[in-house]
Formats: structure tokens, sequence, C-alpha cells
């Protein structure tokens, strides 16, 4: 039986990224220019849409890679004043992969949307031989118009991952994300999303953080947290450097350290956090292991990051700062 199917507009913002990407020869899937098809034309070229409601808006034209805060306050701006609009029943984002599950994740944490807000990417560019854009923007589509979908999520090669859970596995592969143990939460079949497990659920409506979300946009900066990976032969220096440089520029607040195994820490890089928490800054542990989250034990040194990846859980950080 097909999926009942949210009435309403859609809105597409661009961003940029490999999906809005051209290279010179067709054939050339890595020698390309991210973020040189706008959005209008990227729609255009998926004829499926040309019956759908929507509406397109560019937001930004970057290559992930420098995504950064003005264009982080320009897109959430944008998305929370159209999830307002009763008009509007989802939202979907073209993104490039890079930092595709920071940008989730803030979404997700700052606005924790009802209605679906859906990102989408390419790990081709648009001027590839056989580009993976289109059919990625058609399922999103696809998800944002089914009425069992809600909040953040990310929709690439066939899969729907969670803001919380995706992360970037692979350089090149079309399906280059991944949620972890937890698993997608559904794939895109022609057209049609087929659910794996319960949806996350969001709190209802406005439960969102409004002061919160208020500071986010009016910042000229978040707060400052360092992410500092303990390996072999680590001697706690650059957390020193990163103490000592204090005086100028913004001052250090928070280190994520992205931990061996289950968040253990070289024991020279352990005293220099000791010593940052010394001196005020937050210090979170997660885990560089790819999989598995560091599961809380007494002898935990450092306040663990609650399955947050460590990227995820400097912005959770950051965040969580900037609330005070
Ligand atoms: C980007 O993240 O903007 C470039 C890489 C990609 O989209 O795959």
């Amino acid at each position: 039986m097909a999926n009942a199917k949210q009435a309403g507009r859609l809105v597409i913002l661009g961003t940029g990224g490999t999906i809005a990407g051209r290279a010179r020869q067709a054939g050339d899937n890595v020698g390309y220019v991210a973020g040189q098809v706008s959005v209008a034309e990227l729609v255009s070229a998926v004829p499926a849409l040309a019956n759908v409601r929507l509406d397109v808006e560019q937001i930004a034209q970057i290559d992930s890679k420098d995504m950064g805060l003005a264009v982080w306050q320009a897109l959430v701006g944008r998305v929370a004043a159209h999830l307002q609009d009763p008009s509007v029943s989802a939202v979907v984002v073209t993104h490039g992969t890079d930092t595709l599950e920071e940008t989730a994740f803030v979404l997700q944490r700052l606005l924790q949307p009802v209605k679906p807000v859906v990102l989408t990417c390419a790990m081709r560019p648009a001027s590839a031989l056989v580009p993976d854009g289109p059919q990625n923007l058609s399922d999103a589509v696809a998800v944002a118009q089914s009425a069992s979908a809600g909040g953040v999520v990310v929709v690439c090669a066939g899969q729907v991952h969670g803001a919380r859970d995706v992360t970037k596995v692979h350089t090149y592969r079309l399906d280059a994300f991944d949620s972890g143990d937890a698993g997608p939460l559904a794939c895109v079949e022609e057209g049609e999303m087929r659910s794996f497990r319960p949806w996350p659920s969001s709190p209802p409506g406005d439960a969102h953080d409004t002061e919160l979300l208020a500071r986010f946009l009016a910042a000229d900066a978040l707060p400052r947290v360092e992410l500092v990976t303990s390996h072999a032969d680590t001697d706690g220096s650059l957390v020193r450097a990163l103490l000592m440089a204090q005086a100028g520029g913004r001052p250090l607040r928070g280190i994520v350290v992205a931990g061996t195994g289950n968040g253990t820490v070289h024991q020279a890089l352990a005293e220099a956090l000791d010593a940052a928490q010394v001196q005020g800054v937050r210090v979170v542990v997660g885990t560089r292991c790819a999989r598995g989250r560091v599961v809380p034990h007494p002898g935990l040194a450092f306040t663990d990051s609650s399955g947050l990846s460590p990227v995820k859980a400097r912005l959770s950080l950051a965040l969580e700062l900037l609330s005070g």
C-alpha cells in the first residue's frame, strides 16, 4: 500500500556541495568544484518533481568543508521561518556530504521539528556521466511528502538516517552514510518510504528552546570548543598550547576528546586535560572507534559524549555553553 502523503507545499533550500558540483569532464567524479549549479537547476533536472508544489531558495553555494556559523544562521533562520508557515508541509535541504551530519545535528538540536526537514546530497557532481544527485533529491522529496516522516533526517543512496546517528563513513562510495549500531530509519523504494523502526519522537510543536535558538541566530561566534584525538605517542602539548592561546581571541570553553576504545585517553593527554578542567574548561570524551559508543562506567576520567560522535559532541557542548 502506498504511503499517505503530506498535503501542502514543499520548500527546497540549496547550500551547495557536490550535488551542485561541476567538473570540466563528464567522466571526472573527483576533480570538480562543489557548489556551482543552482538549486533551481537541480530541481528542474528531476522530471518527477515537475508536478510537485514547491518553492526553491538558494541559501548558500559552498563546499560544505567550509561550513560555519554564518551559513548555519542563514539556513536555520530560513528553515525555522518556513516550518512556521502553515502552508509548508516540509523542507528539503541540498548540502555537501562532508559536514552534512553536523548541519543535521544543529538543525535537530535547535528546531526539534515535528514537520520533516530532509537533507540530501550526492557523491558525484551534477556533471557526472551518471550523477546520483537527481535520484537522491527525488527520494528526499518522497520522504518529505510521507505523512509518517518528521524531524531532521538525511536521505542518501536510498536510505533514511536520523540526525543523531548519521555519519559519513566513505570517501567515494555512493552510499557514503551509516547510522552505526542504530541502523537507518527507513529506505526509499520507487518513491515510497518503507520504515525499519519507530521514528525518533520529537517534542510537540514549539517545544524547542526558543531562547537558545535566539542566541544562536544572534551570535557572533559559538563558544570555542576544540576537538583533539588521543593516540599513541601523544604528549598533551596540543592541549597545553590551546590553554596558552587563551589570552588572545575567543577563550577556550571546552575540549572534546576522540578517545581510544571505550573513551580511554593517553595518560600524558589526560594530565593536560585535567589541568584544563582545573582552569574551568569543560572536557567531554567520545571515541575514535567507527562503531559503538562510550559505555559509561565509574572509572571514566571525563564526562562521556552520550553516544555522540566527536564532531557532534563538539557542537552539543558548544550549544550547551551558548545556552548559558
Ligand atoms: C561538500 O561537502 O560540499 C563536498 C563533498 C560532497 O558534497 O560530497
